[in-house]
């Protein structure tokens, strides 16, 4: 098995969205793949418990066969770091635990594992996103949220993997404004010339993006729908052979 671990230029910047267009597509394309949000932040209560959207999302892009408390082992009701959540909920996440239960799921070829927020989020008081891929030797696959200000947010995060030594398996540029936006319109341009990493795509702005997510939470037909579009957006933007190394 093979990890790949997801993050962002920052919160908010489509994390899920990309994860689950590689996963659809991949999965469209014969290539088993299976999804892990092991920390979520933010999670609302349900009939269930505590409900992870993200995660939900994640395994109906790829309809992985693992339950919820598999995809999503650790889970917090307040949107916040995932080290600050936890302690607010009276508990410390287990960073070792962490890296078991993640190297537990070798039975597929590529486990696709998304993030909180940035690569330097803490996940305990000391520990952050950058130390988890470190001890996974997990190389990272980077979502820049196209819009001003992604070129910094993007070089910043470069540099510190390149600092720590971890991998990179490219970057893919996710487009946060609708057409006309300048910065959106040149960051793609900008930022090849300023790094060497792969980019590995660039995925166009969606209209329609919530109500995309929403479908694939939603009831079967709608999740299969949800499904084959962004499966079509990642085989028509993204370079999924490159991204599975
Ligand atoms: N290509 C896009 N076009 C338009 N809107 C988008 C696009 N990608 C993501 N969004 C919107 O941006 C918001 C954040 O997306 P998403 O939840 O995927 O981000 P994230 O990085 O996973 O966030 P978190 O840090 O909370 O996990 C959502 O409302 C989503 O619909
Ligand atoms: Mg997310």
């Amino acid at each position: 098995m093979s990890i790949l671990l997801v993050t962002g230029t920052d919160t908010g910047v489509g994390k899920t969205l990309v994860t689950a267009a590689i996963a659809a597509g991949l999965t469209a394309t014969g290539h088993a793949v299976d999804v892990a949000k092991p920390i979520e932040t933010g999670c609302r209560s349900g009939p269930d418990g505590l409900d992870p959207s993200d995660a939900v999302t994640l395994r109906a892009a790829c309809g992985s066969p693992a339950s919820l408390d598999v995809i999503c082992p650790y889970r917090f009701p307040d949107p916040l770091a995932p080290s600050i959540a936890a302690e607010r909920a009276g508990t410390l996440i287990d960073l070792q635990r962490l890296v078991t239960l993640l190297r537990a799921r070798g039975a597929v070829p590529l486990l696709l594992v998304e993030g909180a927020g940035g690569l330097l989020v803490p996940i305990t008081p000391r520990c952050t996103f950058a130390d988890l891929a470190t001890t996974l030797a997990a190389p990272i696959l980077l979502v820049v949220g196209s819009r001003l200000g992604a070129i910094n947010h993007a070089l910043l995060t470069l540099e510190v993997l390149q600092s720590r030594g971890l991998g990179i398996r490219g970057y893919v540029i996710n487009r946060l404004a609708g057409p006309g936006d300048v910065a959106a319109d040149t960051n793609a341009a900008a930022l090849a010339a300023a790094t060497t990493a792969p980019c590995l795509g660039e995925l166009p702005w969606l209209a329609d993006a919530d109500e995309l997510l929403a479908g694939l939470r939603g009831h079967a037909d709608g999740v299969a729908s949800a499904r084959a579009r962004l499966a079509t957006l990642a085989r028509d933007h993204v370079d999924l052979a490159r991204l599975r190394g």
